[in-house]
């Protein structure tokens, strides 16, 4: 039935009307919390691009993930910035490492929280890079995934649920699940980057983990613009073992969100990334966009893009409002 008997706006006169025919969801058990943690800090120390996000020592990573449990945030994911690095990246695999050591005291203090750890290696090198590097200069793609699965050990024997592979080498996740399966971790899950482009999001987070590569840039393993290589990354991921995918940057790669849930039909994360929290952030101290508005409506694109689940600097905020 056309206009005039048709009118859609019928169902946007009034808040309970527009919550009765509302088609998409965004609860807390959506949101993952990514957390900084530093050694060899006392205090928090901001982080300049990122307002209100800060580089953490244990007890405050501890202290947030209180906070973020007593909210019903499902899930936490580290990342870590050691207190040396070098070129290859020797604290990545010590057992005493400072995700480790975070990854304890989180499962010592707060009582069923997921934790995740990040997997790669670019906050541990000296040179910013991935992995490790070929004598020509390049990131080694097979030297680097044994490093990576040595990585991951420390953190799962740490207490860590779930080990998130961000790195972009071929064949990661595949070295990664056989080594936890040779070691008695077989009921440990991998969240694999799957689809991680090389995006000027990152920016802010490079700043975070302070991990700006020293020369080149990622375009030797994060991809390029493309659509259907993003399917075959994970098509290859869930073949090596992937348990969930992620795709990254979100806001840039909507599209692709929905093509991987359409195509594969697995658990999908999105990563709000970096430059997106940024940006709104800097826009909203200026005056010139609504934060709160802004950052949900960036959320519900994901959840209607297709993500079950949505990594977020937000985490905290967002679901201190849907609990109200
Ligand atoms: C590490 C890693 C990066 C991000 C997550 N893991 C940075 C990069 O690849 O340069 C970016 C997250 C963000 O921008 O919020 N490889």
């Amino acid at each position: 039935m056309p206009f005039p008997e048709m009118r859609m706006r019928r169902l946007r006169r009034s808040e309970n009307l527009r919550r009765m025919v509302r088609e998409y969801s965004l609860s807390t058990a959506d949101l993952i919390m990514p957390l900084f943690v530093r050694a060899g800090i006392d205090e928090p120390l901001p982080i300049l691009s990122m307002p209100g996000v800060f580089q953490l020592p244990v007890a405050h990573v501890v202290e947030q993930c209180r906070r973020a449990s007593d909210l019903e945030i499902p899930a936490v994911i580290l990342f870590g910035i050691p207190a040396a690095k070098n070129a290859v990246a020797s604290e990545a695999t010590r057992d005493d490492g400072i995700v480790q050591s975070a990854v304890r005291a989180i499962k010592d203090n707060v009582e069923g929280l997921v934790v995740i750890t990040d997997v790669c290696l670019c906050e541990y090198t000296d040179h910013g890079h991935c992995g490790v590097l070929s004598d020509a200069g390049e990131v080694d793609n097979d030297a680097t995934i044994e490093i990576l699965a040595a990585q991951g050990l420390p953190h799962v024997r740490a207490g860590a649920d779930v080990v998130a592979p961000s790195d972009m080498m071929d064949g990661r996740v595949g070295r990664i699940r056989s080594a936890l399966d040779s070691s008695g971790f077989k009921d440990v899950a991998i969240m694999s980057y799957s689809a991680k482009y090389a995006s000027a999001f990152y920016g802010p987070f490079r700043e975070a983990a302070d991990s700006t590569p020293q020369f080149g840039d990622r375009r030797g393993y994060q991809m390029d613009f493309n659509g259907d290589e993003a399917l075959r990354e994970v098509a290859m991921d869930i073949e090596e073992g992937a348990d969930i995918v992620m795709v990254k940057p979100a806001m840039a790669c909507l599209d692709i969100l929905r093509r991987v849930k359409e195509t594969f039909r697995v658990p999908l994360a999105a990563y709000n990334v970096s430059g997106e929290f940024a940006m709104v952030k800097a826009a909203a101290e200026a005056g010139w966009i609504d934060e709160k508005k802004a950052r949900l409506e960036m959320l519900y694109a994901m959840k209607r893009a297709g993500a079950d689940m949505i990594v977020t600097y937000w985490a905290l905020e967002v679901a201190d409002e849907l609990s109200r």
